[in-house]
């Protein structure tokens, strides 16, 4: 497995591979790899001739205040488990590699930022779009992976390739969860062992909701009312938002008689934890 920590290198040995490396899969992460990610590189494997993992905490995607300086960053680790699972090529560049300090052009995605995360996290999503439209210009993949985890980051990378003609092929893949229910997240290493145990409330709660839904019941402000209850009764926790939404547009819907995306954000102590579900 090669690593490439310039855009040069990178470049240089797409070039060289040419068609042995087609179709040639890109997934994209920010490192501190965990099963979710692997899921996406399997994904890829199984679709593509060569699969380049991109590992890259971006800058402009966290506001001031975020995670940004103390987000995990076990790169050797990651190698190890990309080896393990055929990758062949990392692509970790360093923040300077990507950005040039006067860089004043991003990739901006209105309306469907206006929802969900947009509203809480400033500015992340035109960090995600931006960053993702470079990686794709630096490494020319034929298809990108992307985890459904991130319901609305799927959204915006789909719409940025439709809306600017990048010939890549976005294929989502679903959310990979511990056996108790609850979604795997670089963030959950921020957890204490009780907080971790209370955020099993948030997947019951979609899921409690998803059967609901399934049964008949369709009134949003009634469904909305018990995942709050059933996320409060599990622990002090500070819900940034519990949504209902049209998966295409992720616009807020007031009855759920249709298919639905179900999404939330909660901060539990000291981590942000988001996670999402179709419904019926
Ligand atoms: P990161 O949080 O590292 O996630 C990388 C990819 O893994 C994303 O597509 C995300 O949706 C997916 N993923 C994370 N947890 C998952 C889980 N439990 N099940 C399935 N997929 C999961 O998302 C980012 O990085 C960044 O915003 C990035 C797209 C790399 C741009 O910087």
């Amino acid at each position: 497995m090669q690593v490439w920590k310039t855009i040069n290198t990178a470049r240089e040995a797409i070039h060289v591979g040419g068609a042995d490396l087609r179709p040639l899969g890109l997934v994209p992460t920010m490192g501190a790899l965990h099963e979710g990610h692997l899921a996406l590189v399997r994904e890829a494997r199984s679709r593509c001739a060569a699969v380049i993992v991109s590992v890259f905490v971006n800058p402009t995607q966290f506001s001031p205040g975020e995670d940004f300086s103390r987000y995990p960053r076990p790169f050797d680790r990651d190698c190890e488990l990309l080896e393990n699972e055929s990758v062949c090529a990392v692509f970790a560049p360093d923040p300077g590699e990507m950005y040039d300090g006067d860089a004043t052009t991003t990739v901006q995605v209105s309306g469907l930022t206006d929802h969900l995360c947009g509203p809480f996290r400033p500015g992340h999503f035109n960090g995600v779009a931006t960053i993702v439209t470079k990686l794709f210009n630096v490494l020319s993949p034929d298809a990108a992976f992307f985890g459904e985890k991130d319901f609305q980051q799927l959204q915006v990378v789909r719409r940025v390739v439709r809306d600017l003609n990048l010939p890549v092929d976005i294929v989502p893949c679903p959310t990979v969860r511990d056996a108790d229910g609850v979604a795997l997240s670089s963030r959950n290493a921020y957890l204490t062992p009780p907080q971790r145990v209370q955020a099993r409330s948030l997947s019951a709660a979609l899921f409690s909701a998803k059967n609901r839904i399934a049964c008949g019941v369709s009134d949003v402000s009634v469904l909305i009312a018990d995942m709050r209850r059933q996320i409060l009764a599990a622990g002090p926790a500070q819900i940034e938002y519990l949504e209902i939404v049209d998966p295409d547009t992720l616009k807020p819907v007031v009855r759920a008689d249709r298919p639905v995306r179900i999404a939330l954000a909660v901060r539990i102590g000291a981590c942000r934890l988001i996670d999402n579900v179709p419904a019926p």
